[in-house]
């Protein structure tokens, strides 16, 4: 598992543009062996991995957080995480999970997620981008640190600003893909993903 030591020690670039594997509004993560970095993008990130970090910590004292996925190390810059396969896509777009019915979804994940949800302050727990899969086949909670206050408060007003991006899913104009398009406020016109230049 992780050690942010031996990776020092062998020079690992952790945010190597070849290890790039998802981008969020607020993080951009970086897949290196069986963990993944999470670049915090802005503060809002780092308040994010620090609140799931606290959040994580709570759910194991109530013996809850066997699917969810664990914060290994966090700082100012990065989180870490390990890493777990994407959930397929339904026509291209993530969607909504039904917690009731989906069989991926264990007994012990759908109390955490009652427990987050009502008592955490949870927020935007439903979309499948939210979610990987373990070796089991079972549905692990991988970004769970955006609470409702911490969307009303912060998210909203710096989204609205064009500061941090809104994730649309649409055609990218260079590569022509439907892919998640990251775009900054009402003015921007800007429609190329994130592999075709858009930071
Ligand atoms: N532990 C992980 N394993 C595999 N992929 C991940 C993991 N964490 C994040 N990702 C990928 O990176 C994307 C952005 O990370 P996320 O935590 O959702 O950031 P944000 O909080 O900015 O939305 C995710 O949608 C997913 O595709
Ligand atoms: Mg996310
Ligand atoms: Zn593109």
């Amino acid at each position: 598992m992780f050690s942010i030591v031996a990776f020092t020690q062998r020079s690992v670039d952790l945010f190597d543009e070849e290890n790039f594997i998802g981008i969020g509004s607020t993080r951009k993560v970086y897949r290196i062996e069986d963990v993944v970095v999470k670049k915090h993008l802005h503060e809002l990130g780092y308040m994010q991995s620090v609140n799931e970090q606290n959040i994580y910590n709570d759910l194991l004292a109530k013996d809850l957080a066997n699917n969810i996925a664990p914060i290994l190390f966090v700082n100012g810059k990065f989180a870490v995480q390990p890493f777990y396969e994407a959930l397929p896509l339904q026509n291209g777009e993530t969607y909504d999970l039904d917690w009731k019915a989906d069989q991926r979804i264990t007994t012990d994940l759908r109390q955490a997620l009652a427990e987050i949800s009502e008592n955490l302050d949870g927020f935007d727990l439903k979309d499948s981008g939210n979610y990987g899969i373990d070796s089991e086949g079972k549905l692990v909670l991988i970004d769970y640190g955006m609470t409702k206050k911490l969307y009303e408060d912060q998210w909203v007003p710096l989204a609205e600003a064009g500061v941090l991006p809104q994730i649309y899913f649409e055609h990218c104009q260079v590569c022509g893909q439907e892919k998640e398009l990251r775009i900054y406020g009402e003015a921007d016109r800007d429609r190329r993903c994130v592999a075709c230049g858009k930071e």
